[in-house]
């Protein structure tokens, strides 16, 4: 083989190489992160986090999510986004679990957080599934990706 033909079959060997390592990263990323447009909780478990909303949060969160009473602030648009966004779903649980109602914080059961989590995915157009949000170690590989 010249050198010429040699320098051929390393190029084209680089370049398979190349394409193969492409095709697996897009593989593993697809496999590896799921996000919040993925269909992460049912419509059913979005309706009952809305009777819990509707009891615990609407008060100071009301029930648009703009927020403005007693200084809370909204739970959708671009401020909540910019707090959440990208972040594992668990932060948002964790937020929630541990101190909101802030005029009650530990009453609600993982369930309950769960269900209202779904509810604020729903008004985040974040689209529903086929199976419910949890357990809560589940929302540490989820990704929260809001309305676009
Ligand atoms: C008594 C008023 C009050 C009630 C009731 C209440 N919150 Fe809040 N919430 C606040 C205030 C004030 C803040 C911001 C300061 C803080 O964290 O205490 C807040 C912050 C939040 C945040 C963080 C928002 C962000 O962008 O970081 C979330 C999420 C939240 N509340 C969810 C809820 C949910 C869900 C409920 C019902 C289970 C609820 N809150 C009930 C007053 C309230």
């Amino acid at each position: 083989m010249d050198a010429r033909n040699h320098l051929f079959v390393i190029v084209c060997g680089s370049l398979v190489a190349l394409a193969s390592a492409a095709v697996f990263a897009q593989v593993a990323t697809k496999d590896h992160t799921t996000t919040t447009r993925d269909g992460v909780y049912t419509s059913a478990q979005a309706a009952s986090g809305k009777v819990i909303y509707s009891k615990t949060c609407t008060v100071c969160h009301l029930d648009s999510l703009a927020g403005g009473v007693n200084e809370a602030p909204a739970l959708k648009g671009k401020q909540f986004l910019s707090d959440w966004e990208g972040k594992p779903l668990r932060s948002l649980f964790g937020r929630i679990i541990s101190t909101m109602p802030s005029d009650d914080p530990g009453s609600l059961s993982e369930q309950e957080t769960l269900d209202v989590l779904a509810f604020l995915l729903e008004e985040n157009t974040c689209p529903s599934g086929k199976k419910p949000l949890g357990p809560p170690d589940a929302l540490d590989k989820i990704q929260f990706v809001g309305a676009k």
